[in-house]
Formats: structure tokens, C-alpha cells, sequence
């Protein structure tokens, strides 16, 4: 369990002020001085040794990220990028929004020792449209920090930066990087193809790099305190303090700050209340935002709270927005209802995300009545591995995995809604419908 030394995000739960004040009170932006008058290479060496991996659902390592910018001004006079990634809009996922309400200088801090690793002078923060008091504090905040000459030309730190705060419209598809980047240029929020990836050629073509709020967030305090202080929390590749966000069936669903590699059990006992009805009346849990498979209680009661032990056991960290059900739950009805999300955001580019979402949501319709067969089953799993893998993001994967774990986890109770609805029928199989 992570020490009360431990945590960085000491104002999480907003019990002291959001504004300037406070926060310096904290020590945020401590030494920021310093950690911008080291070199580009110098600050992104240390981001790397610390293993800190993107925090908005993918897990990929930071400092390798920040090193595909182009290290060498004089051969490209184009300038650098830094956009934050503020959307959050996975179902079950609500930490990035306390960071900016409760905490945003944590978040501009952050901004600026990245620009300075980059070699950007220039961040946009892209925000969810409905996150109106978060945006509101973010400009507060903002506005403090060029007041106080930590923001904006002649910056007393000695490294200038301008923040921009850009509120999206609420289109979940406009996290995806590159949606959002096309979102910030003013165009319809549809994700690119990649290559070229975002740091050769992302925001109006310049070199660009999204990273997540909390990703952005912690960098200062690991500069701050040191990459071993870091390194020394959580397994190995899989290092430091993660917020979680757990919600659903416990007693007290919350927000908290732990150690990477909490065992899961652990997080909801100590954290929650446990889960509502006691342990044994755990059904499932999905780990990381509603993109990633759900697990079966026996492995909850095992697993780890990491990037790389959920993904050996088929699942994924994501944005570690844990959804926790007991037994009352139909479980096809929820991953129905989650089918239906991913239809109703697809933007519709390709094929299979577009045809393939309606195609799963309206057979899980049916599936969660019994309306089906074993054999359309096994045509459901066939679909989602021709959506997994073949679209242009990773909506596609999102939408597919669910229905897989669902599929793999739960598949008696599909075959005994069908037989239930067969024996209703006085034994009619179910003609199966052209979808
Ligand atoms: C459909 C979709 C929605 C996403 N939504 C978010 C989001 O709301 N916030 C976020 O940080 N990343 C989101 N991502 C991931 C981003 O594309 C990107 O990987 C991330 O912002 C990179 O930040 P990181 O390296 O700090 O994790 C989304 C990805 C997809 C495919
Ligand atoms: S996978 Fe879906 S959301 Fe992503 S680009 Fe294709 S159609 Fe759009």
C-alpha cells in the first residue's frame, strides 16, 4: 500500500485550494528552474530510466515517446508541439478531471518541463466539452501562472511557454490523438492514418506529442524527487503511482492514488469497502476503462494492478477505471449497453469499426433475450477478431474486446439464455436473422 510520503497528487479530493497559492504551498513548481536549465537529452534520459509509461490507456513508455521529436532544431525550423490529452471520455474513468480541478498547476508544471524536453515553446490543453468547472480552474490557473511570469515570453524560469486551454464538444472518438488534433485544427474529429505518426508531422504539421494529463502530471515530481524514489514504487516496468478509479458494486467507489501493482483485491478492501455483499458475491471486474476485457472473479482475487500482469492475463491496465459487478448483474446486458457506446462514437472512416459496432450491439440485443444460437456465438467472436486489428485506430479494439471477454468469461450464460428462451419457445430454435 502506497505511504502518505508517497503520494503526488496531495490535493486529489480538493480539500485545499486549486489556485496558485496553495498549490506553491504543496511545492509544486519547486526546482521547475532547474529542471529546465538541464538539457533536452539530459531530462528525457532521466523520464526513460524512470520506466514511466503513458498514463492514458496504452501504457507506452514516455521518455521514448518524448525522443521521437526531432532533436535537432537547425535542421527543421518548423515548431514543436506539446498537446495534453484532457478529453477523458472512457466510460468508467475519472481521474484526469480531479487532477485539473483540484490540482491544475501539478498538470502546467508538467507542461513546462515537457516543452523544455522537446524542444516546444507552445502546449494546448484539449479538454471535454463537459468538464466546465475543470476548464474554468485550468484558466484560473493558467492565468495565475503568466501573471506570476512562470507562463509566457520572459519567463522567470528562463524557459518560455504558452499554454492554450481548447474545450472539445464531447465526442469520445476526439481522445484518440490524432482525432483530437484534427479536433484542435478546427476539423471534424476523425483520426488519421498513421504514418506519419504525430511527432514528424502532427499538429498543423509540425512535430507534435499528445500525452495524457496524469502521464504530464507526475514528470516534475519524478524529476523532484528522483528517478530511484520513482523506480523504487511498483514492478519492474511498471514503476511508480497510478490513480485508480474504481466505481460499481463496492461500498465506497473512489479515486486513489496507489502503488502501481496493487493486488486488485487489495485496492477494493482497503480502498472501497469491499465489494457490496462480500467477496464471494463478485461476478467480474473490468480493470481499465470499459476497452478491455473483463476478468472472471477467480482471477480478480489473483491479479496484480499492472500494465504487464493484466495483459498476461488477457486484459489490460487501460486508464485503470476499474468496474467492479456483483451477481445482480446481467452480464450481457452490460456489455450490450457497452456495444452500443462504441456504435454510437465510431466516426464511421472504416468499414469494419463502422458496420462491425451496429452488427455486435444489435446480435448482443438478442443474445441478452436468448434470441440466438451456440453457433452465432462462435459468428460474434469470428466478428470481433475481424474488427480487432483491421481499422484505423483503436476504437475498433476497444469495441471488439469487450464481447470478447465476455464471450471467453461468460459463455454458459449465453448458452443458458438461449436455452431458456428455447424451452420458452416449446423447443423452436431461433431462426437467425441477416443482422
Ligand atoms: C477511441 C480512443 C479514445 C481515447 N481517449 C483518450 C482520452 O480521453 N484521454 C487520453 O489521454 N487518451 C485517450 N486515448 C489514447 C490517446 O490516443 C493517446 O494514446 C494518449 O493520449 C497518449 O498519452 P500517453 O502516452 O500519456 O498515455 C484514446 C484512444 C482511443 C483509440
Ligand atoms: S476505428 Fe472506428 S472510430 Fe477509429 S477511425 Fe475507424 S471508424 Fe473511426
Amino acid at each position: 500500500m502506497l505511504q502518505d510520503q508517497d503520494r503526488i497528487f496531495t490535493n486529489l479530493y480538493g480539500q485545499q485550494h486549486f489556485g496558485l497559492q496553495a498549490a506553491l504551498k504543496r511545492g509544486v513548481w519547486d526546482g521547475v528552474k532547474e529542471m529546465v536549465q538541464r538539457s533536452r537529452s539530459d531530462i528525457i534520459d532521466d523520464v526513460k530510466a524512470s520506466d514511466l509509461r503513458g498514463r492514458g490507456g496504452a501504457g507506452f513508455p514516455t521518455g521514448m515517446k518524448w525522443s521521437f521529436m526531432p532533436a535537432d532544431d537547425r535542421m527543421d525550423d518548423r515548431p514543436h508541439y506539446l498537446v495534453v490529452n484532457a478529453d477523458e471520455s472512457e466510460p468508467g474513468t475519472c481521474k484526469d478531471r480531479e487532477i485539473l480541478r483540484n490540482d491544475p498547476h501539478r498538470l502546467l508544471e508538467g507542461m513546462v518541463v515537457a516543452c523544455r524536453a522537446m524542444g516546444a515553446h507552445t502546449g494546448y490543453i484539449y479538454i471535454r466539452g463537459e468538464f466546465y468547472s475543470e476548464a474554468s480552474n485550468v484558466q484560473v490557473a493558467i492565468d495565475e501562472a503568466y501573471e506570476a511570469g512562470l507562463l509566457g515570453k520572459n519567463s522567470k524560469l528562463g524557459y518560455d511557454v504558452d499554454i492554450h486551454l481548447h474545450r472539445g464538444a464531447g465526442a469520445y472518438i476526439c481522445g484518440e490523438e490524432t482525432a483530437l488534433l484534427e479536433s484542435l485544427e478546427g476539423k471534424k474529429g476523425q483520426p488519421r492514418l498513421k504514418p506519419p505518426f504525430p511527432a514528424g508531422a502532427g499538429l498543423y504539421g509540425c512535430p507534435t506529442t499528445v500525452n495524457n494529463v496524469e502521464t504530464i502530471a507526475v514528470v516534475p515530481e519524478i524529476l523532484r524527487r528522483g528517478v530511484s524514489w520513482w523506480t523504487g514504487l511498483g514492478p519492474e516496468r511498471n514503476r511508480g503511482t497510478k490513480l485508480f478509479c474504481v466505481s460499481g458494486h463496492v461500498n465506497t467507489p473512489c479515486n486513489v492514488e496507489e502503488e502501481m501493482g496493487i493486488p486488485l483485491r487489495e485496492l477494493l478492501e482497503k480502498h472501497c469497502g469491499g465489494v457490496r455483499g462480500g467477496w464471494d458475491n463478485l461476478l467480474t471486474i473490468i480493470p481499465g476503462g470499459s476497452s478491455v476485457p473483463c476478468l472472471t472473479s477467480d482471477v480478480c482475487g489473483e491479479i496484480k494492478m499492472d500494465f504487464d500482469s493484466l495483459r498476461a492475463a488477457g486484459s489490460g491496465l487501460g486508464t485503470a477505471a476499474v468496474i467492479v459487478m456483483d451477481k445482480s448483474t446481467d452480464i450481457i446486458r452490460a456489455i450490450e449497453r457497452l456495444s452500443h457506446f462504441y456504435m454510437h462514437e465510431s466516426c464511421g472512416q472504416c468499414t469494419p469499426c463502422r458496420e462491425g459496432t451496429g452488427w455486435m450491439w444489435r446480435v448482443l440485443q438478442r443474445m441478452a433475450e436468448g434470441r440466438s444460437s451456440y453457433d452465432e456465438i462462435d459468428m460474434l467472436f469470428d466478428v470481433t477478431k475481424q474488427i480487432e486489428g483491421h481499422t484505423i485506430c483503436a476504437l475498433g479494439d476497444a469495441a471488439a474486446w469487450p464481447v470478447q471477454g465476455l464471450i471467453r468469461n461468460f459463455r454458459p450464460v449465453i448458452e443458458e439464455r438461449i436455452d431458456r428462451f428455447v424451452a420458452s419457445q416449446n423447443g423452436a430454435a431461433m431462426p437467425v436473422a441477416a443482422e
